[in-house]
């Protein structure tokens, strides 16, 4: 050959590996059901349009809704002339994860007067999860004890775990014919279990079922997580934002708490203080003493260092001023019978309550109309979704006839629904549902 086609080949050659990836059998994965949904709601032309996907509050008007509140501490921040954009510890802002603490806690709680609390702020719920599953992941027996999610759950809780090779199974959860809670399924599963198993449980308002046990419920629950030495892991990302009460929706935690359970509790302010995408949240790992819970912080430092280095540090400090101010806190959340009469200034009863008033209205609507079924489980159920009970056919014609935008499941986000479009949605639900019968 000559030293010309030599030449020519080796840049042949060249061109070859240089189009040709090492990752080509990468699959596409599919996009984000709730993010595909906005997408396909943003392009739909029709002033109809309605958009029940997304789990983010909006007012009476359709619009997000910048907390009052968030607003007065975001203005004393600005004014702030001691802050500078420095580096938060690696377990976030202390002011910020104490005052999480005593309110997932109660300000009362022995734990947090006995040290057995680990507390480091973390990237939302989102981040608390995984730093819960990471930890459980590398420090729960051999790391392979399986981790059960309710049937069905936040989508995201499946990815997480699977993320750090935990198995993975189900217990029941939602009844599909009372649409409540399949309490003698979720107990069965719990004593069928192997002991010390995980069982993933959310704090309040369910996502995406809407339906929580009772406080009697609770208690069978712990019953048999105590003789199973089960371990609770709770997810609570709602508290405050389903009922409007900080105990109430508090209740399982503390509850657990004073059982004396050893357990995880990851918190998110995405709701509740409507901090979305600050990504606000708090991980807490509850132990039996002082000693353990230390030298479980330091192992989750190390966790947190090598993944976030350290948190964020703008919406931690817009919560840690709400919660450590009395006035900002009565602002956001006042526990007084006077609440009436200030009705407006209190944001997260404002944010609550209007969802609780949609639930009525749809459901009064329902009545109205006539609706084939039965709808109480709208107003039963609690928190920003409802399971419907609309199959994947009906949930289609309501997209394509209706503009509606839902999941195949039937989940909706109460806060879509307000004073102008909730009449809409439920005529349409009623001749969707008619014509199916
Ligand atoms: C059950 C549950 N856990 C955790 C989260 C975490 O959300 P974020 O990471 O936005 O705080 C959500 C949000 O939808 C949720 O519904």
């Amino acid at each position: 050959m000559s030293r010309e086609a030599a030449n020519r080949l080796t840049q042949l050659k060249h061109q070859i590996m240089s189009s040709v990836s090492a990752f080509e059998a990468v699959e596409l994965a599919p996009p984000d059901v709730i993010f595909e949904i906005t997408a396909a709601y943003d392009a739909d032309q029709s002033t109809n349009k309605v958009n029940l996907g997304v789990g983010a509050y909006r007012d009476d008007s359709g619009k997000p809704w910048v907390l009052p509140v968030v607003k007065k501490a975001d203005a004393i921040l600005r004014d702030d002339k001691s802050l500078d954009h420095e580096y938060l510890p690696i377990a976030g802002l202390p002011s910020f994860t104490e005052a999480s603490a005593r309110l997932a806690f109660g300000g009362d709680s022995v734990a947090i007067k006995e040290h057995r609390i680990a507390s480091l702020q973390s990237i939302s719920g989102t981040g608390a999860n995984h730093l819960g599953a990471l930890f459980m992941s590398k420090f729960y027996k051999d790391g392979k004890t399986p981790c059960y999610l309710s049937n069905p759950t936040w989508a995201n809780h499946k990815q997480i775990w699977n993320n750090v090779s935990v198995p993975l199974f189900d217990y029941p959860y939602f009844h599909t014919k009372t649409r409540g809670l399949d309490i003698d399924g979720l107990l069965s599963a719990m004593e069928s279990a192997a002991d010390g198993s995980i069982f993933l449980l959310h704090g309040c308002a369910h996502n995406p079922t809407g339906v929580d046990p009772t406080q009697d419920q609770w208690v069978k629950i712990a019953d048999v997580m105590e003789r199973k030495r089960h371990f609770p892991f709770l997810d609570v990302a709602y508290q405050g934002f389903a009922s409007g009460d900080l105990d109430k929706d508090g209740w399982a935690i503390q509850y657990f708490v004073e059982r004396g359970f050893e357990l995880i509790v990851c918190q998110s302010y995405a709701k509740n203080f409507g901090l979305y995408g600050e990504r606000v949240g708090c991980f807490h790992f509850v132990s039996k003493n002082a000693e353990t819970a230390k030298k479980i912080k330091s192992q989750i430092e190390i966790l947190q260092r090598s993944e976030i280095s350290n948190p964020p540090a703008y919406g931690a400090r817009i919560v840690s001023t709400v919660l450590n101010d009395k006035a900002l806190f009565n602002e956001w959340y006042l526990e007084s019978y006077a609440f009436e009469f200030r009705y407006r200034c209190q944001n997260l009863r404002e944010m609550s309550h209007r969802i609780i008033d949609m639930r009525q209205k749809l459901f009064n609507h329902f009545q109205k109309l006539g609706t084939p079924g039965t709808w109480n489980h709208i107003t039963d159920q609690i928190g920003m979704f409802s399971f419907t009970g609309l199959n994947g056919l009906q949930v289609k014609k309501l997209r394509a006839e209706f503009h509606i935008y839902m999941t195949q499941n039937g989940r909706i986000s109460m806060a879509g629904l307000n004073s102008s479009n909730v009449e809409y949605f439920a005529k349409a639900v009623d001749q969707v549902i008619r014509e199916s019968n």
